[in-house]
């Protein structure tokens, strides 16, 4: 049995849970910094920080309480140690690691979008190795075949912006909210998806590559030329455009790989209309869509806690222990070599 504290802390949520291979996840505690940022209009990355500082420690005694147990029950503390915003990092990793000094247990560093793959195996319904996974967030599109935990291989991305970027920087378009994505996602349920026909890029590339930038501006266009109550149809629009665009995606990585299971993760896996269209997409092909439980599609502590206890259970420590070390820019193959068995 190994139970293991999780912190995350790569970008706007500090979140910290614990994670015990017999019982399962024991607490999830999270902190959004969503009100703080709201008023910039993104991220500030120097206030995340030091918004991180503050909640950190209150939000481990919590979590600690809420599992009801003590540091000295621990096996590990897994924590952030990138990709994502520098001085973020930092604070996870600082404290992970003096928390592993102090207790004398291992500390470790986890990469963010393993955290996102791996969450499904969280949900009543985990997948079974191997699998695809079709990775959407803030920051990354990208389809990865998951052989077992901490072998990966990227087998296409986007070649410019995210597919969350998308929808954030076209919510901002239509004068939405930061993070745009769910607002976008609430205005398109009341809007016309046919309405408006925005390019599906890349669709007949052939391979698994994608490109989310010419969308935007195509709907940079057609905003400068309606009016607000038009918004909702142009949003639903730009949903049904990019759904389209990752359920051909997805659907040609089950064909060129031969695996039958694909998993989301990653926030933009929370939108409820990719779910709806995906899951009966890949089930035509005779295949089978996992997902993480709703609220773990974002940045959460419990995906670190779980993806540090799928490191110790196969018994992979990290190599070299002298220093620490954060890594704002993180290639998940690269990461790989972080650990030995
Ligand atoms: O994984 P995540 O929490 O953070 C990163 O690691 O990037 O993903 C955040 C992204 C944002 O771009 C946000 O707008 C998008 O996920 N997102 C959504 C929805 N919920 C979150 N996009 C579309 N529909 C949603 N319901
Ligand atoms: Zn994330």
């Amino acid at each position: 049995m190994v139970r293991v504290l999780g912190i995350e802390s790569s970008c706007d949520e500090t979140g910290v849970a614990i994670y015990d291979s017999d019982r399962g996840l024991l607490a999830d505690s999270l902190h959004s910094q969503i009100k703080l940022h709201n008023e910039y209009g993104g991220v500030v990355p120097e206030l995340a920080s030091r918004d991180h500082i503050r909640r950190i420690t209150p939000l481990i005694k919590e979590t600690l309480s809420t599992a009801k147990c003590q540091l000295t029950d621990l096996s590990a503390i897994a924590y952030t140690a990138g990709p994502g915003l520098a001085g973020a990092l930092l604070v996870g990793a600082s404290v992970a690691e003096s928390l592993s000094f102090a207790l004398s247990i291992p500390a470790l560093p986890i990469h963010h979008l393993e955290g996102h793959l791996l969450s499904p195996c969280l949900s009543d319904t985990p997948p079974q190795f191997p699998f695809i996974a079709l990775l959407v967030s803030g920051g990354h599109s990208q389809f990865m075949k998951v052989t077992q935990v901490g072998e990966y291989e990227l087998l296409g991305e986007s070649v410019d912006d995210a597919a969350g970027e998308a929808f954030d920087k076209t919510a901002k378009l239509l004068g939405l909210p930061y993070p745009g994505g769910p607002h976008l996602a609430k205005l398109a349920a009341t809007g016309n998806p046919k309405r408006f026909h925005f390019p599906r890029p890349m669709i007949h590339s052939g391979d698994l590559m994608m490109s989310f930038s010419g969308l935007k501006t195509a709907v940079s266009l057609t905003v400068s030329q309606y009016q607000k109550e038009d918004y909702n149809d142009i949003a639903a629009s730009f949903e049904a455009a990019v759904v389209d665009t990752l359920c051909a995606k997805a659907v040609h990585a089950l064909k060129l790989t031969g695996i039958k299971q694909l998993v989301i993760a990653g926030g933009v896996g929370a939108n409820l209309k990719l779910r709806e269209q995906l899951t009966s997409v890949i089930k035509q092909q005779g295949g089978s869509v996992f997902y993480p439980p709703l609220k773990l599609c974002t940045d959460n502590g419990a995906m670190i806690a779980y993806a540090g206890a799928q490191k110790l259970l196969s018994g992979q420590l990290p190599v070299q222990k002298e220093s620490f070390a954060i890594y704002p820019r993180w290639d998940l193959q690269v990461y790989s070599t972080r650990y030995k068995s």
